[in-house]
């Protein structure tokens, strides 16, 4: 007997049980175990009808993703198979549904004779978020049995439904509060005593007359709003065959599309960017942090300082329902903060997304505080104050003082040495940087900074937390810069010299943009606020004298233009908008920089712009992963795409860099590189060199 389905006998009743964790996904192993079970059901002359069930959590959660791009999700069986022989089984075959009940794993159940489901299972055709469509009958049978605009709508959208709402559906003959597996055994004896017959979707005819017209209005809003992915629009056509073509027609085109999707390049991405969002969640060194570790437990949170970050990681703790001391040094400060975060929940309430109550009782989580002791109970602190190392090490000395033992002291510091902000306390274990971005409580990454220190209970509990407050967490090593910043960095240096070589910030923003980036370089500038990189290239330039070489960025700044905050940076809003306006103010600064210092402009074009600033990215991504400041190339891939608005049809830096081919990518710097005066800077990183040789890829 094979272990990825059972068979158990009930009198007269089979049940064929998935047993393939962690989801049922339905592999090659558990195709196999399905049929050989219903096989032996058919076969045995005791059994009048079987009934076909999950686990409580998955029924199945669709065809097995780590067998895709593999030759396995298309040996015999493959799931169209099993779904054709559990459709021509001489017995009556009920699914029995609790949990997730999703794309291949409801194309399955579809194929049943009869299904009942548990109340709060999960039904669905996630496909599209994937990049593909259900390619096992799925955009044949649904709209067959819950009707044309439901079923376009679930497949469309790839969101699921609870098995309730799709009660008194063709889909579901019924919908039980509890005891699912008991209920389709009963329901199977019924069945056979009263000989009931099975309803296929492949008898049923779909006659509906807006069905064409529901079909037109679809195709129009989809196209509209799926660019630049083509699987939203491939769902609808295929949804008009099950209305316009017969089934066997309509299954055949559904399998064809499925396969060109699936060799398309933005499926590639969106699979690899679901595999890679899962990767950054496991522990970069599991010998190190055994998954049984015991966590810390973490009920209430300190946050010191009420500034921009630090406001927004109390939303983000206090929304996720965990208590929060905030404190600043001066009345005024927390005031100011505190009415911050209300404005911002007002706002949200206004949208209708939060209720006065919920707004109540967010604000009731947040206690503010002047005084440090305040913070001697709390189970993480979280400092966002001022980016200066003094200003850290006053902070850190204090809360070495009043933590109680245990508490991890966390800092949200954007780029400064969090090994020596450890230094500054007796507990370095207990020190780890949680580096937020802007909103804090909107963005999704959250960089896990690991001191050389850190202890790994502190690492997994931290990892834990980020879960409870909905972050995508990628663990980072100790750099100036951490991951994001640290590549961001040397892209906008490209962004720059390209600037300064002929190119306008618009014309280099466009290209980006159109590229897919969410923004240019020279709006995100605006955006974040001039002043800041200012700051840290001030910074530096203290470190390192002469590393820093002056930069039009810089006399911008000296002109109080610091971005959207003062109405002008490199380009000017007007008051309350924020839409950037192309400023000839700007246009001259740089012509001036550029005569000043003796360069004639070139004409760019938009591919040498694009080239430049993603393999920038890419090539200081590379030395990211040599230096082991990440432990994989998809968590960069995975710290841009929800950190940097990288655009994930082309999923992540990194797996962009593999498509185009790293030998490619390292021709093209090399091609920059021999340019007078940039060998240096746009060296191809030994990483990359390395795995071009060899013919390899990053991912
Ligand atoms: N196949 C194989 N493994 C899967 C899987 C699948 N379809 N779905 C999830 N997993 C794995 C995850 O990789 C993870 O593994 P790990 O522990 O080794 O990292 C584990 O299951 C748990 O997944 P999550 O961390 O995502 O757990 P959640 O409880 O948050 O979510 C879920 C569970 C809702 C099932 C979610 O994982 C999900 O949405 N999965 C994808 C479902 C999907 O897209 N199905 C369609 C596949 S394509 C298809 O069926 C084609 C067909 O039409 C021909
Ligand atoms: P901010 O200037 O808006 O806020 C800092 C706050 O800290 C001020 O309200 C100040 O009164 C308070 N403060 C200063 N010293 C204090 C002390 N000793 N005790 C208590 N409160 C004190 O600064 P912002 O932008 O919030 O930055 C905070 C930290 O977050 C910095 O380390 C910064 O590098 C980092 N960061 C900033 C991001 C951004 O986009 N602004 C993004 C990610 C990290």
């Amino acid at each position: 007997m094979n272990s990825a389905a059972e068979l158990t006998q009930l009198g007269s009743i089979a049940v064929i049980t998935m047993n393939h964790p962690p989801v049922n996904g339905l592999g090659l192993d558990l195709r196999t175990a399905i049929v050989a079970q219903l096989d032996r059901a058919l076969a045995d002359p005791q059994i009048d009808a079987i009934v076909l069930a999950g686990g409580e959590r998955n029924f199945s959660a669709g065809a097995d993703v780590r067998e895709f791009g593999t030759s396995k999700p298309s040996a015999a069986p493959n799931l169209p198979d099993v779904i054709r022989a559990l459709e021509a089984a001489g017995k009556p075959v009920v699914a029995a549904i609790a949990g997730n009940c999703l794309g291949g794993g409801l194309e399955l159940a579809m194929g049943c004779h009869f299904r009942v489901a548990l109340r709060d299972a999960s039904l669905g055709l996630p496909e599209v978020k994937l990049g593909l469509l259900p390619g096992a009958g799925g955009t044949q049978r649904l709209p067959r049995f819950i009707g044309v605009e439901s079923a376009l709508n679930m497949i469309v959208s790839g969101q699921p439904v609870p098995a309730q709402k799709l009660a008194g559906t063709a889909l579901l003959d019924e919908v039980v509060e509890s005891g699912v597996v008991d209920t389709a055994v009963a329901f199977a004896r019924q069945i056979v005593a009263d000989k009931r017959p099975a309803k296929l979707a492949r008898d049923i005819r779909i006659k509906d007359p807006l069905a064409e017209p529901f079909l037109q209005f679809a195709r129009t809003n989809v196209a509209a709003a799926s660019r630049p992915f083509p699987a939203p629009l491939q769902c609808v056509e295929a949804v008009a065959n099950a209305v316009g073509k017969p089934f066997d027609e309509g299954l055949r085109l559904e399998r064809e599309i499925f396969a060109a999707l699936m060799a398309s390049p933005e499926s590639r991405a969106l699979r690899h960017i679901f595999a890679a969002e899962r990767a950054a969640t496991k522990l970069p060194d599991v010998s190190e942090v055994p998954a049984d570790m015991p966590l810390r437990e973490i009920r209430r949170v300190g946050v010191i300082g009420a500034g921009t970050m630090g406001g927004g990681i109390t939303m983000a703790f206090v929304d996720a329902g965990i208590p929060v001391v905030l404190l600043e040094t001066k009345q005024e400060a927390l005031d100011r903060g505190l009415g911050t975060i209300r404005r911002n929940y007002e706002t949200t309430m206004k949208k209708g997304k939060l209720t006065q109550a919920q707004l109540d009782e967010r604000i009731a989580r947040i206690t503010p505080t002047l005084d440090f002791s305040a913070l001697a109970d709390v189970d993480l602190v979280i400092e966002a104050v001022f980016e200066e190392m003094s200003v850290k090490r006053d902070v850190f000395t204090r809360l070495d003082q009043v933590a109680k033992p245990g508490a991890i002291l966390a800092s949200n510091t954007s780029a400064l040495d969090l090994n020596e902000i450890a230094s500054f306390t007796k507990r370095p274990q207990d020190v780890i940087g949680l580096h937020f971005f802007s909103p804090a409580n909107v963005m999704k990454l959250l960089e896990i900074v690991r001191g050389a220190k850190t202890g790994p209970d502190v690492l997994a509990t931290c990892m834990n937390l980020a879960k409870r407050i909905r972050k995508t967490a990628v663990v980072a090593g100790v750099c100036d810069g951490f991951i994001g910043n640290r590549m961001i960095a040397r892209y906008g240096a490209a962004a720059g010299m390209l600037l300064m070589e002929g190119a306008s910030p618009q014309q280099i923003d466009g290209a980006l943009q159109r590229f897919g980036l969410a923004m240019g370089p020279f709006r995100m500038a605006d955006l974040a606020g001039l002043d800041i990189g200012w700051a840290a290239r001030k910074r530096r330039e203290a470190e390192q004298p002469g590393s820093q070489p002056r930069s039009a960025a810089d006399v911008l700044c000296e002109a109080g233009r610091f971005g959207q905050k003062t109405g002008a940076g490199w380009y000017r809003y007007e008051a309350g908008k924020r839409d950037p306006i192309p400023d000839p103010a700007v246009d001259a600064i740089v012509e001036q920089f550029r005569r000043d210092s003796g360069v004639t402009p070139r004409k760019i074009s938009d591919a040498e712009i694009v080239e430049r600033c993603i393999y920038a990215l890419v090539n200081e991504g590379a030395r990211i992963l040599e230096d082991g400041i990440a432990a994989r190339a998809s968590d960069i891939d995975v710290v841009y795409l929800s950190g940097y608005g990288f655009p994930r049809h082309r999923g992540g830096p990194m797996l962009y860099a593999d498509t185009v081919g790293l030998a490619n990518v390292v021709r093209a710097l090399r091609r920059i590189a021999a340019a007078p005066g940039a060998e240096a800077w746009w060296q191809p990183a030994p990483l990359l060199v390395k795995l071009a040789e060899a013919g390899r890829t990053f991912n």
